[in-house]
């Protein structure tokens, strides 16, 4: 047992979770061992459940939940057909595809902006201002169920890097993928099980990761 306190536990994840991206050929994509897929499969599911404890502002309502976030989550082999997909579907060119072919699983978080959401009624009833407003804390909420995630994912040992998703964003993949049109994606999640962690693949770090100062913070006084 760790003779860290919680906090202390807490602050050792926070500041140890860090981008990490992983990339391979889809060549050279390694399979994860059926026991090691059925044994982090439990913990991601679980990770992304503990995630969606993360505080939201107003009841979504859409489908009858509250959240305003979705989970698409891709296991290694969906992750793979998603990587030749892009690769050979749509030609895609950038880091997606070698993303894809090296991670363990990939969990797309998405957001539901009202603003796209022109056949709901409460929508249409709201001002135009209001509902920015209502978007832009649907979208801090989303985030921080994406950060409880990493946090999570961190605390297991799983490798993971927050992308923005490029490729992963547009109407093809959100077809290809069967995610619904007026979702919008936040994160593509990639994540490397500790079991998987190996010097095959390459290996890049968040290029702001020592952009970090805390001068943004002030102590007001009045
Ligand atoms: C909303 C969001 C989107 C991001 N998208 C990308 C991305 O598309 N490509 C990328 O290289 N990094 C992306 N990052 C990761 C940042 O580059 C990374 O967090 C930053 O460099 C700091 O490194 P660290 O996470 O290791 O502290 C994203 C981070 C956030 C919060």
């Amino acid at each position: 047992m760790s003779d860290k306190t919680i906090p202390e536990i807490m602050e050792t994840i926070i500041r140890n979770r860090k981008t990490e991206k992983v990339l391979c050929d889809l060549e050279a994509h390694r399979s994860v061992p059926a026991d090691v897929a059925e044994h982090n499969r439990e913990i991601v599911l679980r990770a992304i459940k503990t995630a969606g404890w993360a505080p939201f502002h107003y009841p979504r309502k859409v489908d009858d939940l509250a959240e305003p976030w979705r989970a698409h989550v891709l296991w290694q082999e969906e992750a793979k057909q998603a990587a030749l997909y892009l690769r050979d579907e749509l030609n895609v060119t950038t880091n997606e595809p070698r993303l894809a072919a090296a991670c363990s699983a990939l969990v797309l978080v998405t957001w539901l902006p009202e603003f796209y959401d022109l056949e709901s009624q409460d929508a249409a009833k709201l001002d135009r201002e209001t509902q920015l407003a209502r978007d832009e804390e649907h979208l801090a909420a989303a985030s921080a169920m994406v950060q409880n995630l990493l946090l999570m994912l961190t605390a297991h040992g799983m490798g993971n890097y927050w992308s923005s998703g490029g490729k992963l964003r547009g109407p093809e993949m959100f077809q290809y993928l069967g995610i619904p049109k007026q979702e919008r994606l936040l994160a593509a999640v990639f994540i490397e099980y500790p079991e998987m962690m190996d010097d095959s693949k390459d290996r890049k770090a968040g290029s702001l990761r020592n952009n970090r100062s805390d001068q943004w913070i002030r102590e007001v006084t009045l």
